[in-house]
């Protein structure tokens, strides 16, 4: 292991090289605010470990959605990646006196979750594969609808072209999200037939709280009138109808037509 000192030169580089990617957001900045160069080195610290064991890049070749292959592929990388991982939250505490660190998928994977992964790996090493390549392939090319209705009511409220922007994006993002877990959860129900309900609920805790997260963001900074009724519907405790009423079959019909896609892009398979 590297020295801890060492890492400020490290992290000031890998800093300037984030923020690509299919579904990566870095949420870091919400502790980073009280003490900036502590919690930034213990990151650092993190991401070179990254790449020297995985020889990747964190910010740029590793995706939080669908589950990234590198943890996934086996028990020793997970386990890799966890030790890691849980040495970054060691990092913050003993280092920072940080102990109170908000949700991220690393955190979920290995300190909340790890038992659970580790206990389903063989059915998530398995479905792997699919997920990478058929899901990304269906989930990258989801058809994404805004209702009538929630077009209306961005008027009538006087969305800045900015908020309008902010709330298409974060529907998006909210399709990737359910179509990469209603995908992963239907190749789990194929291939893993003896551990699909506990390798499907693994998923599902991921994902639920990945959009959880999302939600959380966006009311901390008050701001939850652009999360939409799609989010809402696949976001745990949400009502979809919280802002704009009658939205249900409108959801429906969008989770129809996700579920319909997934099934043609597997039918090959059956
Ligand atoms: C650590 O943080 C807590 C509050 O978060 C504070 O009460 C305590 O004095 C801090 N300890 C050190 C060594 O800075
Ligand atoms: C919702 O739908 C019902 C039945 O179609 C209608 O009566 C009601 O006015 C709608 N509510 C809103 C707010 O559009
Ligand atoms: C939406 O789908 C659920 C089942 O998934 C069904 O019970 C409900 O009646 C549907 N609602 C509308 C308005 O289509």
């Amino acid at each position: 292991m590297l020295n801890f000192a060492t890492f400020i030169f490290f992290t000031i580089i890998s800093f300037c090289l984030c923020h690509i990617g299919r579904s990566r957001r870095h949420f870091s900045d919400e502790y980073r605010i009280s003490t900036p160069a502590c919690d930034v080195v213990c990151e650092g610290q993190w991401k070179s470990e990254f790449h020297v064991n995985f020889h990747k890049l964190y910010d740029t070749e590793y995706f939080e959605i669908p589950l990234d292959t590198t943890i996934v592929k086996n028990r020793a990388n997970l386990k890799l990646f966890c030790s890691s991982t849980t040495q970054k939250y060691t990092c913050l505490r003993n280092e920072c006196n940080i102990s109170r660190t908000p949700w991220s998928a690393e955190k979920h994977i290995c300190v909340g979750h790890y038992d659970n992964f580790d206990r389903n790996i063989n059915c998530l090493s398995l479905t792997d594969k699919y997920v990478q390549k058929e899901c990304s392939n269906v989930c990258n090319a989801i058809k994404i609808e805004l209702s009538q209705l929630e077009i209306n009511r961005m008027t009538e409220m006087d969305f800045s072209k900015q908020e309008k922007n902010e709330f298409i994006e974060q529907n998006k993002h909210c399709n990737f999200i359910a179509c990469h877990q209603m995908c992963h959860e239907y190749v789990i129900n194929k291939i893993c037939i003896d551990s699909a309900a506990s390798a499907r609920a693994v998923v599902k805790s991921y994902y639920d709280a990945y959009l959880n997260r999302e939600y959380t963001s966006l009311n901390k900074d008050d701001h939850d009138e652009l999360y939409s009724s799609f989010c809402r519907r696949v976001t745990p405790g949400q009502d979809e109808n919280a802002f704009t009423a009658n939205m249900t079959r409108f959801n429906n019909l969008t989770l129809d037509r996700m579920r319909n896609d997934i099934r043609s892009v597997f039918s090959i398979l059956d």
